[in-house]
């Protein structure tokens, strides 16, 4: 009865906003934060970012024509970027799916970008432009932000960054399609780009540190004495510079560069993947203890610091969840053991366990 439930919904709001009259918002930054870094590993600098931004934005008190917050986040791939916007959708929608997002990719494809950007009516295919955007998930309500990720920014052409830009400056895209209008006061803008990451992988991947040379050929003599950090930081700068107008980037309130992956952050995200992996299981009636030396393999196998967790995704499903899957169909539940022997992962019923 979807009746009752929203009015459920709306007086648990009604109740919250009571408990803080100086925001419409119902959100906790205190919970938003734990859910964050509960689920994100390796990028506190970031988080301490979005934290600030989330202060602001519960006191309500930012320019009611803008956006309420607009952020670029760069870095290599498979680092946390989109699931940082995923966490973030988590812990203020209860759905980490609940967010709009644009793909630059398709908002290339020429009709969807004559939408956007004022394709006279009746340009082949200008209706469908609408369809990438959902506005409910945009606009948000009374209570809780809407979000957007744009993602693979670097795709977008000169027009579509134009009215990004517009879209930063007073808060609203009409779309030429019809009189459709979309509403970005109440949203938080998150795009995303890989630009300056193949520098950056050059730079730490030991096979390729010949490159490197080529590398400072090409930077300035400036570089030369910096440390990794702050040189890294510098070329995604010049990188950004080069690819989007001044007035773009002036536009923007944070950008944010994720890091690598360390070996130590890939510990704690195979954590995190082994308690989800549990989640699921607990489903079924079975619990999976992991001994050490499995995880170790997993790390191993799975530590590919230019292609991020994503490697250790693979890593799992290919060395634990299969072993898991093929286990379960002779244990019926229970407890499970997943140790190594002879360098393979084998599942068994946990000691002590019938
Ligand atoms: N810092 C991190 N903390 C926790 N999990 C992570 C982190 N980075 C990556 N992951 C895991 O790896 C998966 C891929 O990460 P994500 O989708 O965020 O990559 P991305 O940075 O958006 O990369 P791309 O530029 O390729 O889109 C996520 O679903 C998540 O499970
Ligand atoms: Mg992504």
């Amino acid at each position: 009865m979807p009746f009752i439930n929203d009015q459920i919904k709306a007086n648990e709001e009604q109740i919250e906003r009571q408990k803080d009259p100086t925001s419409r918002f119902t959100f906790k930054t205190e919970d938003v934060m734990d859910h964050l870094t509960s689920s994100i590993y390796g990028q506190d600098h970031v988080l301490k970012h979005l934290e600030d931004m989330l202060h602001i934005v519960k006191a309500d008190i930012g320019d009611p024509y803008r956006p309420l917050y607009v952020a670029l986040f760069l870095g290599p791939t498979g680092v946390g970027k989109t699931e940082t916007v995923r966490a973030l959708a988590k812990s203020i929608h209860g759905d980490p799916e609940h967010y709009c997002r644009v793909d630059m990719n398709t908002l290339s494809q020429e009709h969807y970008a004559a939408a956007l950007t004022g394709a006279p009516p009746g340009y082949v295919g200008s209706k469908e432009g609408s369809s990438i955007f959902d506005n409910e998930l945009i606009e948000g309500s009374f209570s809780k932000p809407g979000i957007v990720l744009f993602d693979e920014l670097e795709k977008a052409s000169e027009p579509v960054i134009q009215a990004l830009l517009n879209v930063f400056d007073t808060g609203t895209l009409i779309l030429t399609s019809g009189e459709q209008r979309i509403d970005f006061h109440n949203t938080l803008i998150f795009m995303t780009s890989n630009i300056g990451s193949r520098d950056m992988g050059d730079y730490i991947d030991p096979t390729v540190r010949k490159k490197m040379k080529r590398l400072f050929h090409r930077s300035k003599p400036t570089h030369w004495k910096m440390k990794e950090d702050s040189l890294v930081k510098q070329l995604i700068n010049e990188e950004l510079e080069d690819t989007f107008p001044p007035e773009f980037i002036n536009r923007i309130d944070d950008v944010l560069t994720f890091q690598w992956l360390k070996k130590d952050t890939m510990r704690e995200i195979l954590a995190s993947q082994l308690h989800l992996l549990n989640g699921r299981l607990k489903k079924k009636n079975y619990h999976l203890e992991v001994d050490e030396d499995v995880r170790q393999l997993l790390i191993s196998k799975g530590y590919d610091q230019k292609y991020g967790a994503r490697a250790l995704k693979r890593c799992l499903r290919k060395y634990l969840e299969l072993p898991v899957a093929l286990a379960m169909r002779k244990i019926p539940n229970g407890a499970l053991r997943a140790s190594l022997s002879n360098g393979e992962v084998v599942v068994s019923p946990l000691e002590g366990e019938d």
